[in-house]
């Protein structure tokens, strides 16, 4: 596995362009499994999660045609139904198939997906929810079996909104004749992307952004071209490069509405941020003050993706920092290397309490999940002295050549392989 090595307090200046963004291109991508034509995909940044969820399609029978920034997919020939595990535990978004191909092919067999270890991510919100609507679900042997069976359009009753589960009964929705209700939806602008793909290839689908949305059967979904949102998380985490590692960086592509609550977080902070259409530039004007009490929940909430990086920057302010983590049981693994560069961090159970300190000092730490990877790029920038991040193929699942746009910035950082 490669590594970063990082030599810390690097002022940046300059601009980075965000890319598009990863958690909706992936549920578009399973949702042209849907589609009997020409889909034609712009703005396309080929992170390794995105490389993998083509090879799934590829493997499906989508002809799959890569250029620079674009795809051309032809979804007319979609005949394999099954997933085998050497392809569905590479990532979570294996798993936004199930709906597509048991409207496509009224039958599917998925290994369990895989995706970060930051909880049990269990996918039973998925399967009831099929189930709702009559499809006929088997989970055996690590392997969910799903048959159209009698599926009719209905009412499926979400007692939490999961992001993947509101997205595959979505696209398991589409072709079911009538009226199907989706109550207690996720309402992440990633969310709004899918439906506004789904109905540009001929869909019926309302109130997405909403807790309920309506979709209206047709009878099959044409080819056509789209251009996702750009990725709220790469912008979140961009925005917090000057507040570890000093300097003022024009951030392009960014839709501030999608991360209006870190925006809020640090109004009255000892930054600098200005809006204008879509770039904002940022910058510390002295050491930030704590950041209070933040608690990850569902969109438009603090996005739980930002936790890890957000908790990095925490550990460089003044005063103690509460950030409590409500989605995932399991995403505080990048604390321990935090610790080892110096932070003052415990956990109270789903909180982490950091009392920041003036300065953190390099170290050889290791990562184990995406952002919590991008959480130690953060700290390292902002560290005194060298700091090596090993594992860092983690970060390529939704960072792309991150080490690259650092160097423009003025960050002294190299990938060692
Ligand atoms: C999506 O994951 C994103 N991934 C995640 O981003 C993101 O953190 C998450 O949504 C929340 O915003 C993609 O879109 C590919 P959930 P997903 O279903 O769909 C529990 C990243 O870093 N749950 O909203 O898996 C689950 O365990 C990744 O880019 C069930 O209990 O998230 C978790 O505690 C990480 N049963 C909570 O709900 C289910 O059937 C939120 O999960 C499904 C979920």
């Amino acid at each position: 596995m490669g590594s970063f090595l990082i030599n810390g307090q690097k002022p940046l200046f300059g601009s980075i362009k965000v890319d598009s963004a990863k958690n909706s291109l992936l549920p578009i991508l399973a949702g042209c499994l849907l589609c009997d034509g020409i889909v034609k995909i712009y703005d396309v940044t080929y992170f390794e999660d995105i490389l993998n969820m083509l090879e799934i399609l590829k493997m499906l029978g989508v002809k799959v045609k890569k250029y620079e920034h674009m795809l051309i997919l032809d979804c007319t020939n979609i005949q394999n139904s099954i997933i085998p595990i050497e392809y569905a535990n590479k990532l979570r978004a294996s798993i936004f198939c199930l709906g597509p191909l048991l409207s496509r092919l009224k039958k599917a067999k998925l290994a369990y997906p895989g995706g970060c270890s930051i909880g049990a991510r269990p996918i039973d919100l998925h399967l009831s929810g099929l189930n709702s609507l009559g499809a006929k679900i088997i989970d055996k042997h690590g392997y969910i079996s799903a048959f159209y069976d009698n599926m009719k359009a209905g009412e499926v009753h979400f007692p939490f909104p999961s992001v993947g589960a509101t997205e595959n009964l979505i696209m398991a929705s589409v072709f079911l004749k009538g009226k199907t209700t989706l109550y207690g939806v996720a309402k992440e602008p990633e969310i709004v992307d899918l439906c506004r793909f789904l109905n540009k290839m001929g869909a019926n689908i309302k109130g997405e952004g909403s807790d309920v949305i309506v979709i209206y059967g047709v009878s099959k979904l044409k080819g056509g071209e789209f251009r996702p949102i750009s990725d709220r998380i790469i912008a979140g985490t961009y925005l917090m490069l000057p507040l570890v590692a000093g300097g003022e960086v024009e951030i392009e592509n960014i839709v501030p509405s999608h991360i209006s609550s870190l925006i809020f977080l640090l109004k009255n902070n000892s930054c600098k941020l200005h809006i204008n259409g879509d770039k904002l530039i940022v910058s510390k004007i002295g050491r930030l003050s704590s950041l209070g009490k933040v608690e990850t929940l569902p969109y438009p909430h603090f996005a739980t993706d930002l936790q890890q990086p957000l908790s990095a920057v925490a550990s460089f302010c003044k005063g103690t920092t509460i950030i409590t983590e409500n989605m995932f049981e399991g995403r505080f693994k990048h604390v321990p290397q935090l610790i080892k560069m110096g932070a003052k961090i415990n956990i109270c159970d789903s909180s982490l309490v950091i009392q920041g300190k003036e300065e953190l000092y390099g170290a050889e730490v290791e990562a184990s999940d995406l952002r919590g990877c991008a959480s130690l790029v953060l700290a390292g920038l902002g560290a005194n002295g060298y700091t090596k991040i090993k594992n860092i193929e983690f970060l390529d699942r939704g960072y792309f050549k991150l080490e690259e746009k650092l160097q423009k910035l003025g960050a002294d950082i190299v990938r060692q392989t």
